[in-house]
């Protein structure tokens, strides 16, 4: 599974791209406002630092004007995968920008259904929100199960992106549930390596050494 960072902070990007743990960034319009900078000085600055797809959503409505966008968007750099929303509007553009070769990845998608139609449209990558369901009650890793099932009943391509993690719990059941890439704040992919009992056998395997007085190097 490949891991993407939900960020539009070039810094925490950086410093985990020196960790050698992420395969691409997904942003959206709250991120880029959260960031305080200019959209495109920042989305250079990202594709910058990472090699894999950086996902940069357009904001207009209809589709000639998405397509315009994400003309633009696609301009900065090769590596950027247009976003766009899953509405009617959303798959038209998802259509004509994925057959000109740029990647897609469709986003705000809450159903199977909106999955089957983006796939059709030729999505790079179709966006489920699972902590967006989850927030309704709802339980948003059945949606990805049941996307899975779908793209692998007629051999889609497009890639499941799970989005909107909240919890280390959400990455790992994202990875048992078969998700291609799950996408997730910096926070919480430091999270995932903390265990209390690591840290409990590693302070006393340090302290036993110690007390041997031998080094390695
Ligand atoms: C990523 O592509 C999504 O925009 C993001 O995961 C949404 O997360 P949120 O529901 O926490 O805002």
């Amino acid at each position: 599974m490949e891991f993407f960072a939900d960020t539009a902070e070039t810094k925490e990007i950086a410093e985990l791209s020196d960790f050698g743990m992420i395969d691409g960034v997904t942003t959206n319009p709250s991120l880029i406002k959260k960031s305080g900078r200019d959209v495109f000085q920042v989305l250079e600055e990202i594709c910058d630092i990472v090699d894999g797809p950086v996902s940069a959503e357009v904001v207009a409505v209809k589709s000639e004007d998405m397509v315009t966008e994400g003309r633009r968007l696609a301009q900065i750099a090769t590596n950027i995968a247009v976003k766009v929303p899953l509405t009617l509007d959303g798959l038209k553009a998802c259509k004509i920008l994925s057959s000109e070769g740029k990647m897609v990845n469709v986003t705000l998608c809450f159903s199977s259904n909106q999955a089957l139609l983006a796939a059709k449209a030729g999505a790079t990558f179709i966006s489920p929100f699972i902590g967006r369901l989850d927030d309704l009650g709802m339980n948003g890793m059945n949606l990805i199960e049941d996307i899975r099932v779908i793209y692998d009943n007629y051999a889609f391509e497009t890639k499941i992106l799970a989005a909107s993690i909240r919890s280390p719990v959400h990455v790992s059941e994202s990875a048992l549930a078969g998700a291609d890439v799950v996408t997730v704040p910096p926070a919480i992919i430091k999270k995932l390596a903390h265990h209390p009992l690591t840290d409990k056998g590693l302070q006393s395997f340090l302290a036993d050494w110690d007390q041997t007085g031998m080094r390695i190097v």
